[in-house]
């Protein structure tokens, strides 16, 4: 009994230090980097964003039936321009859509205080949790928002 235990924990040790050294070949910036999210519950592309959010060192809470997403939308001010299927909060920006964790990681190593957040506006094939059967990438902008939703290029894809 005993020996089970001591091996169970070696195994979470093991799998928790791992994470550090997943995917993207980044630093670990994402490690335990708290994602609060929002979406609706019929939609499938967005829990595929939050496997790449995951394999990327976030930690990821889901809201889909205690609240509704347009109702975060609409306070946050996120208007049709920017907007997209998710709505995620990570320390005190605002991630809309299927935004890239590189550019996340991007964001909270630089931290700028003029934008709101970033946004990768509608539904673009390609982009991370809409990979398409055929590998197919549709061109895309991530863009960064401010306070009165003026829309800057933050990366291109
Ligand atoms: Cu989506
Ligand atoms: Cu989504």
């Amino acid at each position: 009994m005993k020996k089970k235990g001591i091996g169970v924990l070696v195994f979470a040790i093991v799998a928790f230090a791992g994470g550090s050294y997943w995917a993207d070949g980044q630093a670990a910036a994402g490690d335990g980097i708290q994602v609060v999210m929002y979406q609706n519950p019929a939609c499938g592309c967005c829990g595929e964003w939050v496997k790449h959010m995951q394999a990327n060192g976030f930690e990821v809470e889901v809201h889909k039936h205690d609240v509704n997403v347009n109702d975060i939308k609409r306070q946050e001010n996120i208007t049709p321009e920017i907007a997209s299927c998710h709505t995620a909060y990570i320390e005190g920006y605002l991630v809309e859509g299927h935004v890239p964790a590189r550019d996340i990681k991007r964001l909270l190593a630089e931290r700028p205080t003029d934008i709101r957040g970033l946004a990768v506006p509608g539904m673009i094939s390609g982009s991370p949790g809409m990979e398409q059967p055929d590998g197919h990438v549709e061109r895309y902008d991530v863009v960064a928002f401010d306070a009165n939703n003026n829309t800057s290029v933050y990366a291109s894809y």
